[in-house]
């Protein structure tokens, strides 16, 4: 095996990349890295990426977790594709920061704009942006894996300077602090008809089920794998999301992410 990517995923957009990636540079293993927290990762591979979506213009709090977890040889190949949905702001800086405490070096850092999912803020993209977008990631794909490939340095790729600075740099911090209680927020509607995939699909152990209904234990990412993949569309976060429509990557099933 010459790669190994790490992919964290809730619904699908990061997992897709991760595929299509895999699938243009061959001998590559795919790796979930949920199912990985807490152990110790041994990087055996000549290249290394990490695929995960951008959360409040940084990176997700498990990232930083796993990546305490690393062990990664001085000559290893290290990359990074964050998916986005509107602005990535200075994440891939930030990551660059928490690989350098490691003493590890991020050679190459990519963003793909892909459909966003905070449906808290806003609704699913109309599906005909959503293609849109699916095939403009086909094309970087090929793009990225060439570098890969080359195991070349590329410039982390970042929002305008100034913005990054503010969003990353000021806010991300403070926004991230609050992220584990933010499941605070949800809560479940009459159409529960106590499925569990809910409690199955939380990649974090983060819900459990009383009285047949689910209840969040303040550990959480905010990732929204919840409240996406319901089949019931019975869980809602505050006053926000009853009218919004839910998202999930179509070539991506719920199985895919147990
Ligand atoms: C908690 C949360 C915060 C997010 N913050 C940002 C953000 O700061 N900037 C952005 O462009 N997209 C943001 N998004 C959108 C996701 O990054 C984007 O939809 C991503 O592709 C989802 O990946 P996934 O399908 O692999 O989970 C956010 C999504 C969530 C759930
Ligand atoms: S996934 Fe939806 S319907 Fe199923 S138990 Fe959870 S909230 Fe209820
Ligand atoms: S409770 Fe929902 S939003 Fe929080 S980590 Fe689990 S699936 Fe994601």
């Amino acid at each position: 095996m010459k790669t190994t990517l790490y992919y964290f995923s809730a619904t699908g957009n990061s997992l897709k990349v991760t595929r299509d990636l895999a699938g243009v540079l061959g001998n590559t293993k795919v790796v979930s890295i949920p199912k990985h927290i807490g152990k110790s990762i041994d990087v055996k591979t000549d290249a290394v990426g990490l695929i995960f979506p951008v959360y409040m213009w940084g990176p997700p709090l498990i990232i930083a977790r796993f990546i305490k977890k690393m062990k990664v040889r001085k000559d290893t190949y290290v990359f990074a594709i964050v998916t986005y949905g509107g602005l990535s702001a200075g994440t891939l800086p930030i990551l660059s920061k928490l690989f350098q405490k490691k003493g590890i070096r991020l050679k190459a850092g990519f963003t793909m704009l892909m459909p966003g999912n905070y449906t808290p803020f806003y609704n699913a993209m109309p599906k005909w942006l959503q293609k849109f977008m699916f095939n403009r990631e086909l094309k970087r794909i090929k793009r990225i894996a060439n570098i890969v490939r080359k195991r070349k340095r590329h410039r982390l790729e970042q929002t305008f300077f100034l913005i990054s600075w503010i969003l990353s740099g000021l806010l991300h911090g403070k926004k991230a602090l609050q992220i584990p209680v933010m499941d605070k927020g949800f809560w479940v509607d009459e159409n529960c008809n106590s499925c569990r995939i809910c409690e199955k699909v939380c990649p974090v152990k983060n819900i459990r089920m009383k009285n047949k209904r689910p209840s969040w234990l303040h550990h959480c990412e905010q990732c929204l794998a919840c409240l996406h993949w319901c089949p019931k569309k019975a869980i809602q976060w505050e006053k926000r999301t009853k009218k919004r429509r839910r998202y999930h990557h179509p070539k991506v099933k719920l199985s895919d992410l147990y």
